[in-house]
């Protein structure tokens, strides 16, 4: 049956990928956004659920980026999330709302685990520093969405959600993740006509990567489905950083020499989803090639890249 759904984050990258799919699959979606909707402020969250009267609950927005901010912001990063998703849950409640889906994060996994993170591994060991601020709130959301569950009857979930890439990323220094910012460089580089690119460390780590439009399709899959425990959603493939700089320079025509600055550090060396459970439960694997949606993310930001470069 389809849910009448809140969607917070709405106008953010993912979030309004999320929007797309859920409505293609029937479900009624508000996206309420800044400045009327300030999830800082318990009334105006209130407020909000009070007007849209929703049953389902997706929680997408966050403060945060990828290391640049998170090093830079550990505690707007920390107080900003952890407010959020506490006046959201209990604005939930007050309203009736009967599902509650926060999106997670791979972040949240322990810094060091042997092998591909399984849902098993969620809560064991200490964080990376370096994420440790941004990752721990989505296991406050976890802890949060089980307290509701049991006082309020409200059902929680949690897609553990890997690396994201897409049309609409952040592209900025600042705020941006890995692909983006790969994208950026080396699209820049063509235009410059520089016939050098220096990314970081060695290249050897290996980390997962997965198409926004499939992530989205995972989580209305998920929210669909019933499921209540946390659910990795990746593609349980891993790729070298030297191996993404390859395709991404390929597809942007940079036909200059690739630099490793090894003096700078690699960061953990393999970061990828056991993604085995998510089959099962979803009966579905993300379809979309990393190279297939590299190359859709690419057309996309050299159509858009005044846009894309001054978002921050
Ligand atoms: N990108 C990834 O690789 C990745 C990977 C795993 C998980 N995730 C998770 O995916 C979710 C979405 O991330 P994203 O990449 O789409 O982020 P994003 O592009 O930065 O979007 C963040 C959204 O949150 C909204 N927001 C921030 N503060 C708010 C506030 N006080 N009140 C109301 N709305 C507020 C923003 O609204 P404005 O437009 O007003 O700023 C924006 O719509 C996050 O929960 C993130 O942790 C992302």
């Amino acid at each position: 049956m389809p849910d009448r759904i809140l969607l917070t984050g709405g106008t953010g990258f993912f979030g309004r990928r999320i929007a797309e799919v859920l409505r293609e699959r029937g479900h009624t979606v508000a996206t309420p956004g800044r400045p009327d909707f300030n999830l800082m402020d318990p009334d105006s969250t209130l407020r909000t659920l009070e007007q849209v009267k929703p049953d389902t609950i997706v929680h997408s927005a966050a403060h945060y980026g990828g290391l640049g901010i998170c090093v830079a912001e550990p505690v707007q990063i920390f107080q900003r999330n952890v407010i959020m998703g506490v006046n959201l849950l209990d604005a939930a409640a007050k309203v009736g709302a009967k599902k509650f889906l926060t999106i997670g994060s791979a972040c949240a996994y322990a810094g060091a685990v042997n092998g591909d993170m399984k849902e098993s591994d969620f809560w064991s060991g200490p964080l990376h520093p370096s994420v440790e601020s941004y990752g721990f709130t989505k296991k406050v959301m976890e802890v949060g969405m089980r307290a509701y569950q049991r006082g309020c009857g409200m059902m929680g979930q949690m897609p553990i959600v890997t690396n994201l890439y897409g049309e609409h990323d952040v592209f900025g220094e600042y705020r941006s993740h890995v692909a983006a910012a790969l994208i950026k460089k080396f699209a820049d580089a063509v235009i410059e006509k520089k016939k050098q690119v220096v990314c970081w460390g060695t290249g050897a780590p290996v980390r997962e990567f997965i198409y926004s439009g499939d992530a989205a399709e995972g989580v209305a899959r998920l929210l669909e489905s019933g499921y209540t425990d946390p659910l990795n959603l990746g593609t349980g493939i891993g790729t070298t950083i030297k191996e993404l700089s390859e395709i991404v320079a390929r597809l942007t025509h940079f036909d200059g020499e690739i630099v490793w600055d090894t003096t700078k550090p690699d960061g953990v060396m393999r970061k990828v989803l056991d993604v085995s459970k998510m089959e099962s439960v979803l009966n579905w694997k993300p379809p979309t090639s990393l190279e297939a949606g590299l190359a859709k993310t690419i057309k996309w930001y050299m159509a858009n890249k005044a846009e894309a470069d001054a978002r921050s």
